[in-house]
């Protein structure tokens, strides 16, 4: 078939296996060419460093789960494990662009000699981390970092059967502001209807911390946590503007849960010398950012600023940097007051921020976006999905099934 890219209310309804070949290569050549021979500061050489050598993923088929993996691999040597939900494809449909870069992920990183496992599960399961825990102890015997870097729109709970959803919504009062799709250039005004307790605590159940705590305590009570064991998981912030209906709506709730669960998860860990973190992020392209309303138009922005300053990062330099700068830099792990890692310190510079806020305020409803890359984040979800990149015949006719 001819796979066209298909986005339904910026949510990308096929992929292009060829498309996500290069996308995850391009990452891979990128942390390579930095593992060695790094001129930039900012990206230190990480051949020399003592990264984890085994490593499991629990979402790492895409975006900053995708990146870890990538980077636990190709800048440390490490083996790993993924777990994902992802569709694959059949003859007439294509599969996920996770489905497509686990693959191709596993048959990089096994050419290198790694072990690469990439299971399509449900992560909240029992029976998956089962699953799991069964191949750390036959392949790995034990596992040195777990990043759980899990985006979903719903959870079932393993105990009781019950199915939460999360949600994207202020708390208290609905939200009025500007927002633009990738559709269309023209920003437009979106009002957001307040969420019930009921969806804050949904949302906290699905994307909160709870999931994370059940992973640790399993693969410690399998004694599956090598010493010193070190657990991360990804939170965001991000400026006032975007505070209604994300740092104070449903999902900052549910991060502020993932984030006092890492303390939790810090004295699990302490009596086998281990550490858990949350580290906050720089907003960035994925599919799960893309669907949070007004976050699209703060990228569009974000972009365009740090791309003039030479700050501009994608998942994989951001991931690179939180490994050999903060986490494995071999100096004392920095935290900010709260205990977290921060490498969203670029974005949330005062200079950009100041900068983007200017800009936000040249926004007219119904008019064409100004100042900002609406076309770089376009370009970057295109290419997330296998889309737009040069040398590739999208006019073909393939399979779908192939990677
Ligand atoms: P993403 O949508 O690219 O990745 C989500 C991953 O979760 C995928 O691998 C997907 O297959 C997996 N997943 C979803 N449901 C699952 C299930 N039931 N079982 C197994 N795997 C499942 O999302 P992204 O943006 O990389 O998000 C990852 C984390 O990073 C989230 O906690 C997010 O809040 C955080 N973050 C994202 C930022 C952004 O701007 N994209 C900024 C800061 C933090």
């Amino acid at each position: 078939m001819v796979i066209t890219q298909k986005i339904l209310r910026n949510v990308s309804l096929s992929a292009h296996p060829i498309g996500c070949r290069r996308a995850v290569e391009e990452q891979v050549a990128w942390v390579k060419a930095h593992k060695t021979a790094s001129a930039e500061e900012a990206y230190p050489p990480s051949a020399a460093l003592d990264l984890p050598k085994r490593v499991l993923i629990l979402g790492g088929s895409t975006g900053y789960g995708l990146s870890s993996r990538i980077v636990a691999a190709f800048a440390g040597g490490a083996d790993t494990i993924s777990v994902s939900f992802e569709r694959e494809p059949s003859e007439t449909k294509t599969a996920t662009a996770g489905w497509y870069n686990s693959k191709v992920f596993d048959d990089l990183a096994t050419k290198e000699g790694l072990k690469a496992f990439s299971l399509f599960a449900d992560a909240f399961s029992n029976q998956t981390k089962q699953m799991v825990a069964d191949l750390i102890e036959q392949e790995f015997g034990s596992v040195d970092l777990i990043i759980y870097s899990l985006a979903s729109p719903l959870r079932i709970d393993p105990e009781s059967g019950v199915t939460y959803r999360s949600t994207l919504k202020p708390i208290g009062e609905p939200f009025t502001a500007l927002s633009v799709g990738l559709e269309s250039d023209i920003v437009t005004s979106a009002t957001i209807e307040s969420a019930d307790q009921d969806q804050v605590e949904e949302t906290v159940k699905v994307m909160g911390g709870e999931d994370w705590i059940l992973w640790l305590q399993y693969l410690k009570e399998r004694k599956l946590l090598a010493s010193g064991c070190m657990t991360v998981s990804y939170s965001y912030i991000g400026p006032a503007l975007t505070y209604p209906v994300y740092r104070e709506g449903t999902i900052g709730k549910a991060k502020e849960h993932l984030e006092a669960s890492a303390k939790r998860l810090d004295e699990l860990l302490a009596t086998a010398g281990g550490r858990a973190f949350v580290s906050v992020n720089k907003a960035l392209v994925t599919r799960a950012s893309a669907v949070i309303p007004v976050v699209p138009l703060y990228m569009a922005l974000l972009y365009q600023v740090m791309k003039e300053r030479g700050l501009h990062e994608g998942c994989t330099e951001q991931i690179y940097r939180l490994f050999t700068t903060i986490l494995y830099s071999g100096s004392q792990i920095p935290t900010d007051s709260e205990g977290r890692l921060r490498i969203d310190d670029w974005e949330m510079r005062a200079d950009i921020q100041a900068e983007v806020e200017r800009r936000w305020n040249l926004q007219v409803e119904g008019t064409a976006i100004v100042e900002g890359d609406l076309g770089g984040v376009r370009a970057e979800y295109d290419q997330i999905h296998g889309f737009g990149f040069d040398g590739i015949d999208y006019a073909k006719d393939i399979d779908p099934r192939i990677v």
